[in-house]
């Protein structure tokens, strides 16, 4: 077992998965502005200090991808950010795209940039602590969206970014996000998914990833926000088995969803469905932003200082997680 497998395997066995704590300070303005609150640096630290504090953490939560102000914050009782996380046995990850910028002579699509120094900025990293790293392509999605240009660029900067973080001796999480935004059909939002991550696969294989040392993390299929049809739990199962089946090589040790605007309970209960129905040999977990962290953010909100509501209310969304990553979850515990 080569190192980076083992890493890839410490953050997403046993039902563990993935808390993406990695909003870039403009992203975390908006959801702290949303709840009332000041988005100061301190008030950042404060929230994600007291998530990564949380009981949970050592039970459920296998990695937390951090942003770059947070990787080199300390916390209030001394500790680094990587060493509060590492105590409680997850490992420290860090995004390390610097965003989508729209996409020359496809100006309504996207491109993922951050490639240039980003083998010193991995150093640096490493040095911090950092053992994973996240890079997000972004897909927009109609008949004629995301376009051949779209799909092969966003692949090749997958590609060239996971070789470099490789080479760091660090494991990538491929993201890339054919977005929920429109009124598309599931089917749609299923061929287009295919083709994007066959086209990641293609790209990574010529840049020779080990698939052994990366964590895919993929959209499910669903149909578009807009769309007035909404398939059940099961069928999203089926369909984003199917899809990651026929386009993900069988080296890849494991898949952690996004959740991509799904409530925090729709996200529970189709990783639940995808868990209860998967035939493959891929760990099937959940790399969650919103759908991990939006109660506790209301609760905390409503007073910065209760830390233990906060964290009571992180501690059930993460355990809800969890069980659905073993395919045991139901409602009735969502509930209880
Ligand atoms: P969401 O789960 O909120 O989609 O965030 C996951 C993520 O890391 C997006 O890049």
């Amino acid at each position: 077992m080569s190192e980076l497998n083992k890493i890839a395997l410490k953050i997403i066995s046993n039902g563990k998965g993935i808390l993406a704590a990695d909003e870039s300070n403009g992203t975390m303005t908006k959801r702290l502005t949303a709840v009332g609150v000041n988005s100061s640096p301190e008030n950042r630290l404060k929230f994600r200090e007291t998530l990564f504090s949380s009981e949970c953490m050592k039970e459920c939560i296998g990695g937390v991808i951090l942003y770059d102000e947070t990787i080199n914050q300390i916390t209030s009782f001394g500790k680094t950010i990587p060493d509060l996380i590492s105590s409680s046995g997850a490992v420290p990850g860090i995004k390390v795209d610097t965003g989508a910028k729209d996409l020359a002579s496809s100006p309504e699509e996207k491109i993922t940039e951050g490639l240039d120094g980003l083998r010193e900025r991995l150093k640096k990293y490493y040095e911090l602590g950092a053992r994973f790293t996240k890079w997000r392509g972004v897909y927009k999605i109609s008949e004629k969206f995301p376009s051949k240009l779209a799909i092969y660029s966003n692949a090749h900067a997958l590609a060239r970014y996971s070789a470099l973080v490789q080479e760091s001796k660090m494991v990538p999480i491929v993201e890339p996000e054919v977005l929920m935004d429109g009124d598309h059909s599931f089917e749609l939002c299923l061929k287009k998914t295919s083709e994007v991550i066959k086209k990641c696969f293609e790209e990574l294989i010529l840049h020779n990833v080990d698939l052994s040392g990366i964590i895919l993390k993929p959209n499910m299929i669903l149909d578009g926000n807009k769309s007035k049809d909404k398939i059940s739990s099961e069928e999203v199962s089926q369909k984003t088995i199917e899809c990651l089946k026929d386009s993900v090589p069988s080296d890849v040790p494991g898949i952690a969803f996004l959740s991509g605007g799904q409530s925090e309970v729709e996200a529970a209960e189709n990783l639940n469905s995808i868990n209860k129905n998967n035939n493959t040999n891929f760990i099937m977990t959940y790399s969650y932003g919103r759908a991990l962290q939006q109660s506790a953010l209301s609760v905390w909100s409503k007073n910065i200082n209760d830390t233990l509501s906060t964290q009571n209310t992180f501690n059930h969304r993460a355990k809800m997680c969890t069980l659905a990553a073993k395919g045991k979850w139901s409602n009735k515990l969502e509930n209880k």
